[in-house]
């Protein structure tokens, strides 16, 4: 019995057992493909926002030419991570009916807009686009990659987003 004063939340997506597949579709014998892939635009974005303080703090060239590859990198990987997510998103009842899921798509789409806006201003013209505008995209995508990042996260955790349960929830457990 409930105590007075005790709020109890409904959860809709508990309340209906359809919605409880969660498990990742675009994976490899159980692994999903986009937790994987993340890692590598996490580690990219960072590595522009890295060569691009170099490139100031030293003035030397080989920075900007590094952080010119990096943002290829970083928006390259980034797509291919989004499309994977994307597909598991649109693929998978349980994970296309949770609101959270498409608060990280819209992060996601943000970051990667700014990754290719980071990388497009710097075919040709590497050495000039660092500072001040790239120095700032890359600040902004950093922010911006830390926010996706730990939100999608949350999906996994908070949510056992792309999990696979041993012991699936049923209705009697809601
Ligand atoms: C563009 C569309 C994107 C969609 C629709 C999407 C969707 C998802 C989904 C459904 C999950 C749950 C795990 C799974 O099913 O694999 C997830 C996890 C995650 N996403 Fe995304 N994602 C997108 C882009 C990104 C990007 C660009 C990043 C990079 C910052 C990112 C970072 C993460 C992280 C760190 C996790 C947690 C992985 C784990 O700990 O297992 N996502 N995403």
């Amino acid at each position: 019995m409930m105590a007075q004063g005790d709020l109890e939340l409904d959860d809709p997506v508990e309340e209906h057992r359809a919605l409880h597949a969660t498990e990742s579709r675009i994976a490899i014998a159980g692994h999903p493909l986009h937790a994987m892939l993340v890692a590598f635009p996490i580690a990219l974005t960072m590595s522009v926002l890295g060569t691009d303080l170099l490139y100031w703090w030293t003035g030397d060239v080989f920075w900007a030419r590094a952080a010119g590859w990096a943002s290829f990198g970083a928006f390259l990987m980034g797509v291919l991570a989004g499309l994977t997510g994307t597909v598991e998103l649109l693929m998978v009842r349980g994970i296309r009916n949770r609101s959270a899921s498409w608060t990280h798509f819209i992060l996601a789409v943000m970051l990667l807009s700014i990754l290719g806006a980071n990388w497009g201003i710097r075919i040709g013209n590497f050495e000039d686009a660092v500072l001040p505008l790239g120095l700032m995209m890359s600040l902004l995508a950093a922010g911006l990659t830390a926010l996706t990042g730990w939100h999608g996260g949350k999906l996994v955790f908070d949510y056992q987003i792309g999990m696979k349960l041993v012991h699936p929830r049923s209705d009697a457990d809601s």
